[in-house]
């Protein structure tokens, strides 16, 4: 009984998601949206917003509790085509054996598996959701889990080889604090991996459906050069297919 109803609640949420996608990929037939959504000379932004620190934790609680109310919309399968997208993202960053690697906003861990191909040194999943960190630790036991925001993670300076943000970077609220941290963290050389595999503007639809902010992705290769510099990062590849955005930054030495 347990089951019969657990399964109908997953087949539920993906049929929500994959209605979600359908709907993203309708709206990008329509001409003059896809101009709105892609259009690298609209708003720029090339400095983060600033939230009190009240709000930060107003803002994450929410999501955290969102977040662990809908685990299964994470679970395989996956959507077309997602799966080879997620392995060009992997791919990207260059694990070496001797990386440590962290996967922040890790959800249910879809990108662990493909991590761990590379046989890394560890493997880090920060989350801020416990319910998503509890399927991790279950389906990955060898991962080491860090429950809360990416902008307090205490790794040791220069600890870390690899990160990604991958369908997550929309999602973080203090932004300015997260990308100090996460340099702190980094040793000089380091990749950070900012990718979604549904594209920069599958946002634009979340942004309608989910209960707290969203931010986009930069749009532009010269946007992110300049908000992601002063915090120490150059960028070594800006990728903005309808279908995959991937963004890899690198610590500067
Ligand atoms: C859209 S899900 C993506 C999960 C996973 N990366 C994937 O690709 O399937 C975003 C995840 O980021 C987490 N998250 C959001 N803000 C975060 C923050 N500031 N620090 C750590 N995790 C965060 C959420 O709890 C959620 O599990």
């Amino acid at each position: 009984m347990w089951e019969e109803t657990t399964t109908a609640r997953v087949r539920e949420a993906h049929r929500t998601r994959d209605v979600l996608i359908e709907h993203w990929k309708l709206l990008l037939g329509n001409a003059s949206l896809r101009k709105a959504a892609n259009d690298p000379d609209g708003a720029c932004m090339t400095s983060f917003t600033r939230y009190t620190e009240e709000e930060v934790r107003r803002l994450n609680t929410l999501q955290a509790a969102y977040f662990s109310k809908n685990v299964e919309i994470f679970e395989p399968p996956l959507p077309e085509g997602v799966p080879e997208r997620l392995e060009r993202i992997v791919d990207s960053a260059g694990i070496d054996p001797s990386d440590s690697v962290l996967d922040i906003g890790t959800g249910t861990g879809i990108l662990i598996p493909l991590i761990r191909e590379y046989s890394p040194a560890h493997i880090y999943a920060n989350d801020l959701s416990e319910a998503m960190l509890e399927f991790v630790r279950t389906h990955y036991p060898s991962v080491i889990t860090a429950q809360g925001d990416v902008a307090d993670l205490a790794l040791a300076d220069a600890s870390i080889g690899v990160t990604f943000i991958n369908a997550c970077y929309p999602n973080i609220i203090d932004k300015h604090k997260t990308f100090t941290n996460l340099r702190r963290m980094l040793r000089p050389g380091g990749r950070l991996i900012i990718s979604h595999p549904l594209g920069r503007s599958f946002v634009e639809i979340l942004k309608k459906n989910v209960p707290f902010p969203l931010d986009d992705f930069p749009a532009a290769e010269t946007e992110a050069t300049e908000l992601f510099a002063p915090y120490g990062f150059r960028v070594s590849l800006f990728l903005d297919e309808q279908e995959l955005y991937l963004l890899r930054l690198v610590a500067d030495e």
